[in-house]
């Protein structure tokens, strides 16, 4: 459910048309909608309602300022991978004691500035980290309160590029090594077991995966409890799908939360969830202008002013995204094109053989359901200036970063004195 729809034959996100922004703006842009994130926090908080549950909105997913604010509004926590990820929390007003540090790959700087935060949880993904936060913790005379991630060998489905439950992957401590873990805990100063944490992958569109793992750790939680340590929240991680495709049906998050609410049933723990996607990725799309089409002996390459540096997700993950133009056409004449960016890789491609109305330069796309892994992954690749980004509330929109100029674009870089 998201609140972008045709009004008067304009496509338009709540009360604006998105011609409007693009008119001001300039294209490429992303635009979300203030309703559907407050809308998806939510649907995904009233899921859970009764639990003791901390949504901690997963800030990879879409980490703008504006777009944190608004959740930080909503009552959402953070989830997040890196001291700059924490700051971007901080700054948009989520306190420090809803945040949990997740990622396997944490620096003793990002390590003592979460520990000075007072962050409420560490997620550790190893037992070399464990022991790297407590030296960090002990130097600092501050308990990290941690949960250790477990790796429960559970395959999610899905782009294998995005699954991250399975042994072999990078993500977690091996199951058959996670009491040990607990153990170490245990007998060091600085850090103590508070929870156990899981995450198997992301857009995955059937919650048995998710059930088999979050079983499993309940067992876990339950072996650790008689081994006495303290085990008193699960933190589950993200991952569930939303529709790209009208076609697309993912399990509703009232089947999530009940399935939780089953399998912590009894346990009186505290329940973290890190949802990215399910919040931010309806919110957004990217509006890009038809540059010219360039017909070809096999296909018809329609080329527009957004790039794979934009919007990554289908050079990366051959990603299906909706494709509307922001002028309603009749239902009608088709044309099939190849939908590309000007960018020098062949995989700068939004949609291959799509079938279209038909297109002339100078019309406008909005690329849905980009509001997730959208402008978090976007680069300035071919010296293309970072996509700026606007928030909708209502009838009023504000510019939440603004695209900038080729001198701010160069301002960190300089010419040796050498070559001068
Ligand atoms: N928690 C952890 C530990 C994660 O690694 C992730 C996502 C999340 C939470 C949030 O998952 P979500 O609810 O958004 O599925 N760039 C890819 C997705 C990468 C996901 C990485 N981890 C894409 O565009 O599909």
């Amino acid at each position: 459910m998201h609140h972008f729809d045709y009004r008067n034959g304009r496509l338009h996100c709540e009360d604006v048309a998105l011609d409007t922004i693009a008119d001001e703006v300039g294209t490429p842009v992303y635009v979300y909608s203030s309703a559907t994130l407050r809308r998806h926090a939510r649907v995904i908080a009233g899921a859970f309602d009764g639990m003791s549950c901390l949504i901690a909105y997963s800030v990879k997913a879409n980490g703008n300022l504006g777009v944190l604010r608004t959740l930080a509004e909503e009552g959402c926590g953070a989830d997040v991978v890196s001291g700059g990820e924490l700051m971007r929390a901080r700054r948009a007003g989520i306190p420090a004691s809803r945040i949990v540090f997740s990622g396997v790959g944490k620096t003793r700087a990002e390590m003592r500035l979460a520990l000075e935060e007072g962050i409420h949880q560490f997620n550790i993904e190893s037992a070399a980290e464990l022991a790297v936060l407590a030296e960090v913790a002990a130097s600092t005379g501050k308990t990290a309160k941690v949960a250790v991630r477990v790796n429960p060998d559970v395959a999610a489905g899905g782009h294998p590029n995005i699954s991250t439950g399975k042994s072999g992957d990078k993500f977690g401590v091996p199951w058959n090594e996670a009491r040990k873990a607990y153990a170490q805990i245990a007998e060091i100063d600085g850090v103590e077991a508070v929870g156990v944490d899981v995450h198997i992958g992301s857009q995955i569109d059937d919650i048995t995966p998710m059930r088999a793992a979050f079983e499993k750790v309940m067992g876990l939680v339950r072996e650790l409890r008689q081994e006495g340590h303290d085990i008193q929240r699960v933190d589950l991680g993200g991952g569930l799908a939303i529709p790209y495709k009208s076609t697309d049906n993912p399990p509703p998050p009232s089947d999530y939360a009940n399935m939780i609410r089953e399998v912590t049933e009894g346990l009186g723990l505290e329940v973290i969830l890190e949802p990215g996607r399910v919040i931010a990725g309806n919110a957004g799309v990217l509006v890009t202008e038809a540059l010219f089409v360039k017909p070809g002996p096999a296909r018809n390459f329609l080329m527009v002013d957004a790039g794979m540096n934009d919007l990554m997700r289908p050079a990366l993950y051959q990603a299906h995204h909706d494709i509307l133009p922001l002028r309603e056409r009749p239902a009608g004449d088709k044309m099939r094109y190849d939908i590309v960016g000007p960018i020098c890789e062949s995989t700068d491609k939004f949609a291959a053989e799509r079938d279209m109305p038909p297109i002339e330069g100078g019309d406008r796309l909005a690329i849905m359901s980009a509001g997730a892994y959208g402008a978090v992954l976007s680069s300035q690749y071919n010296a293309r200036p970072l996509v700026p980004e606007v928030l909708v509330d209502g009838d009023r929109y504000a510019v939440i970063r603004r695209r900038p100029d080729f001198e701010e674009m160069i301002a960190l870089e300089s010419i040796p004195d050498w070559l001068s």
